[in-house]
Formats: structure tokens, sequence, C-alpha cells
């Protein structure tokens, strides 16, 4: 997606060899008409594949999914990363482990907001290690769903995620793949 890659070009800061700091438009400030184009193009990739819902996890998710959302007309669910106040009893949790971090934190999902048969399209902003990605793949498998495909805003494919995914045959839909950012640059995959 052209658009995001100028974006990220003109206002990402490579924080490391490993870490990229889109905080102006992705992660910390919003940028709404970039973010329906993401949904745009998120709802192009998967009109064909009969989604009836997205899944996607807090917080920088959100953005993304809701237009990809508001674009495919199914509603967005996201996992949350602290349990509810209103204590909430009937969760899917799993565990995710962050590589970056060094980590183990759980994510949830309240089982009535999931159906077996549902075909749901996740949606993440970032993909390094694909951890996320598989807990929310898990939450959905326990509650007898099926991941129609995985949508990402960036990948950084240096990392291992989009390998592990496709390895376990998920379609993997990326709108900007970054191959490098060696040396203070943002070098994109073809
Ligand atoms: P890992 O598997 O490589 O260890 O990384 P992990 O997915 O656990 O990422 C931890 C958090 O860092 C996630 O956000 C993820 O989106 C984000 N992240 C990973 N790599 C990058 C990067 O290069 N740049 C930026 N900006 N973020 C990255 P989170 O903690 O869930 O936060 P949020 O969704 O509330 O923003
Ligand atoms: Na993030
Ligand atoms: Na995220």
């Amino acid at each position: 997606m052209e658009l995001l890659k100028r974006k990220i070009v003109e206002e990402g800061i490579v924080l490391s060899d490993q870490v990229l700091k889109v905080d102006s438009f992705l992660n910390h400030r919003i940028d709404p008409p970039l973010m329906l184009e993401i949904g745009r193009t998120f709802a192009s990739l998967f009109r064909e594949s009969a989604i009836d819902k997205i899944v996607t996890i807090e917080s920088s998710g959100i953005a993304p999914a809701v237009m990809a959302g508001l674009e495919l007309g199914v509603p967005v669910v996201f996992a949350r990363k602290r349990k509810s106040l209103t204590l909430q009893t009937d969760l899917f949790t799993e565990k995710v482990y962050s590589f970056t971090k060094k980590e183990e934190s759980e994510v949830s999902v309240a089982t009535k907001f999931l159906s077996a048969g549902d075909r749901v399209l996740l949606i993440d902003d970032f993909l390094a290690n694909g951890e996320a990605a598989l807990a929310m793949a898990r939450i959905v498998e326990r509650a007898g769903g099926q991941v129609a495909g995985i949508g990402i805003v960036i990948e950084k494919s240096f990392q291992n995620g989009a390998n592990k995914l496709t390895e376990k045959g998920y379609r993997v839909e990326s709108l900007a793949r970054i191959a490098s950012l060696a040396d203070g640059n943002v070098s994109f995959a073809e």
C-alpha cells in the first residue's frame, strides 16, 4: 500500500535494527483518513472470504480493525489485555509471550462474542514474531471458529512471524512489509 509506505518513510523513526516507531499515525496519534484507506484495502483483500467478524488486540489494532469492519460490514471484537472491571467469568484466555519484552501476558475475549462456525479475520498493527496473532487464532479456534485470514498493517519480514503463520496455513496479508531496519533506514520487501 503506497500511501502507508510513504507515511512510514516520512514519519517513521527507526529506533534500532529491530524496532520502528510510528506513534504519529498508528501507535499513539491516529491518522483517520489513512486508517480508512487501510480498512478499505483489507476489505478489498478479504471481500471474497465471507468474513463474519474481525478480531484484534487492544490497543493499536483497534483503529485499523474498526475501519476494516466498517468497510466489510462486520463487527469488531478486541481481545483485552486486562480483565474487565465488570468481572467476567466466561472468557477465552490465552498467553502471549513477547520476545521483545521477554515477558508473558494474557489476552482474553468473552465467550459470548465468538461463535462456532464464525469465519474470522484477525487484524493487528504489527507482525513481529507472530505470538499475538497466534494467541488470537487459538482463541478463535477454541470457540469453534475458523481463521479466514490475517491482516497486518506493518510486517517486519526480517522477524519470523509471517513465516510461522504461513507455515500453519494461514493467509497473511501485510500492507507494508519491511525487509530491514539496518543503519537507520527502512527497506521494504518487494
Ligand atoms: P515480539 O513477538 O516480537 O516479541 O513482539 P510482540 O508482538 O510481543 O510485540 C509487543 C508489542 O510491540 C506489541 O504492541 C506490538 O504491536 C509492538 N511491536 C512489535 N514490534 C514493533 C515495532 O517495530 N514497532 C512498534 N511501534 N511496535 C512494535 P502492544 O504492546 O500490544 O501495544 P499496543 O497494541 O497497545 O500499541
Ligand atoms: Na503495538
Ligand atoms: Na498490536
